[in-house]
């Protein structure tokens, strides 16, 4: 099975952001390799809890971000992140019950949902962010002058 790989075009512009992404990528590579390597339920079922742990905090860092700048689009972006936690969630106790719920197909369906967030709604909020930013430093200029 392939790995997924990180690349600049998934970037937002914010490099804490950006490690963060890179580290789900990571997670989910090694749940690939769990899957591969024959791993048991518990190994692979921990992995996902993982998954789900590291994603709450990645979403939250990011949440922080669109809520101290304002983004109009918060709520619905946000409700998004909740439904990929739940689709982990969900992904956990399948496997916790039964490895073999652990499929090729479900790790596809996880990277897509990771990867079009990503492309669809984390990217769409980047020019909104750059523009307050250089709205912010530059009000910050003018005070100082
Ligand atoms: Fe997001």
């Amino acid at each position: 099975m392939k790995k997924i790989e990180w690349n600049q075009k998934l970037s937002v512009d914010i490099p804490e952001i950006d490690e963060l992404q890179k580290k789900m990528f990571a997670l989910i590579n090694a749940l690939i390799d769990l899957l591969e390597g024959g791993a048991v339920e518990k190994e692979c079922a921990n992995m996902i809890s993982e998954i789900t742990e590291y994603s709450k905090y990645y979403f939250s860092i990011e949440e922080e971000y669109l809520k101290k700048n304002k983004y109009p689009e918060f709520a619905n972006h946000s409700k998004m992140h909740r439904k990929f936690e739940t689709f982990v969630m969900d992904l956990r106790r399948l496997v916790a019950d039964d490895k073999s719920n652990l499929t090729e197909e479900i790790i596809n369906n996880l990277t897509s949902l990771l990867i079009d967030h990503i492309k669809t709604f984390d990217l769409k909020y980047v020019p909104f962010l750059r523009t307050n930013s250089f709205i912010g430093k530059h009000s910050k200029t003018s005070k100082k002058n």
